[in-house]
């Protein structure tokens, strides 16, 4: 697998993909504007180049969660990773895992818990929304903690479903059973077909003991989503909080009142995302609001953060701006798509060496020196 960046890589999965789930994952909530501004607001900040400083010895490395990582970034929840590549969980944690990276397992993962655990022993974490059955989150809290992931990741930017019109248009968002149009749609892509029949039925595996959520990936999704618990609040985060002893992770963080509640609440870590644009449309893009966040709150809690991560130059931005650790949601996802492993591992691959240049051209030998730097090697685009 050859791509050269992030966009050759969405180009190869709009060709392999079903123009069906190609939209499901390039998508995003109304008129897509913030998931746009994720990634265009990383163009307000500029990066000083800075000459003649000794950075032979560069290093990426970087610890989160009280855990030194080698490089400062890790693979999101995404649901229905699965349809992406066959088995495209295992495929994506594979890379991950070859550099030791987190890998996270989402709610609506095609592979459960224990399948992912028996294919890889890298770190795993698990990502959850609060369910209106009690007894099942129960249930898959209680896999979590028996696979024993590093994390539990409660997402919390979801109580309310969102509008996303690209599925609205392809159908994607009310189907439950393969359709005359689904099934047309997967016949442009004879070779995904292929994979697809090859690795089975399409189900989402960690419901395969509850038949009553439906027989297919589809069907349970649906069922899935509409358990998402709306009437969800600080409460069922401090329930949360008392029940799971490992470290726990709250995803969706949008400013800084929220941030620190979340520190309050004793929790380890907080991912600053708008869920890639794909929630509230209009709300703050993710880079924007960080430094604020990492303000309020960084001393207390580590600040995670993703949305619009295209680019190691992106990653060095968010760290200059407080975040320690950064999530690559849609980047994988087309690499995945592109290429399986071979793929996620070539985009690891560019990322981090992205990443190593431009800090030397800053003349930044340690990443972890990015944030308390910044005044020195960082500017607003607009203060020239
Ligand atoms: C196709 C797709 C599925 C996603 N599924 C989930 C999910 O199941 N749980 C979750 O917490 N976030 C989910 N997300 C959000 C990502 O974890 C992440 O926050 C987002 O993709 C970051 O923005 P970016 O794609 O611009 O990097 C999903 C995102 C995409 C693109």
């Amino acid at each position: 697998m050859n791509f050269a960046n992030w966009e050759d890589a969405r180009d190869l999965a709009k060709r392999r993909l079903p123009k069906i789930f190609f939209d499901f994952i390039d998508g995003a909530a109304f008129s897509e504007r913030t998931a746009h501004a994720n990634m265009a607001d990383f163009d307000a900040w500029i990066f000083e180049q800075q000459v003649l400083v000794d950075v032979s010895d560069r290093d990426i490395s970087t610890t989160f969660l009280g855990i030194k990582r080698r490089m400062p970034f890790m693979l999101a929840p995404i649901g229905f990773g699965g349809l992406l590549a066959p088995r495209g969980e295992i495929q994506a944690a594979r890379a991950a895992h070859a550099v030791n990276m987190p890998y996270c397992l989402s709610n609506f993962g095609i592979i459960s818990l224990e399948q992912l655990r028996a294919a890889t022993d890298g770190p795993i974490w698990f990502q959850l929304y609060v369910l209106r059955d009690r007894t099942l989150s129960e249930k898959l809290i209680q896999r979590a903690e028996n696979i024993g992931v590093e994390a539990l990741c409660i997402t919390v930017d979801s109580q309310v479903k969102s509008v996303r019109e690209r599925d609205t248009r392809s159908g994607f968002r009310n189907l439950t059973k393969v359709t005359p149009r689904l099934a047309l749609s997967l016949m442009t892509r004879p070779v995904w077909c292929w994979h697809a029949m090859r690795a089975g039925p399409l189900r989402i595996n960690n419901l395969a003991e509850y038949p009553e959520y439906g027989a297919n990936a589809l069907e349970q999704a649906a069922n899935l989503g509409n358990l998402i618990e709306a009437a969800m609040t600080w409460d069922d985060i401090k329930r949360f909080r008392d029940r799971w002893k490992g470290k726990l992770v709250i995803k969706g963080i949008l400013n800084a009142r929220d941030a620190v509640r979340c520190a309050e609440i004793g929790a380890d870590a907080i991912i600053v995302s708008n869920h890639g644009g794909r929630q509230l449309d209009g709300t703050h893009s993710t880079i924007s609001i960080l430094p604020e966040i990492a303000a309020a709150a960084g001393e207390r809690t580590d600040i995670l953060f993703d949305g619009g991560i295209r680019r190691g130059t992106d990653i060095v931005k968010a760290m200059a701006l407080g975040a320690k650790g950064v999530l690559l949601g849609r980047a994988y996802t087309y690499a995945l798509a592109a290429g399986g492993e071979d793929g996620v591992t070539r985009l690891i691959d560019l990322l981090a060496t992205e990443m190593d240049v431009t800090i030397g051209h800053m003349g930044i030998s340690q990443v972890t020196d990015l944030y308390r730097r910044r005044a020195e090697i960082m500017r607003a685009a607009g203060k020239i």
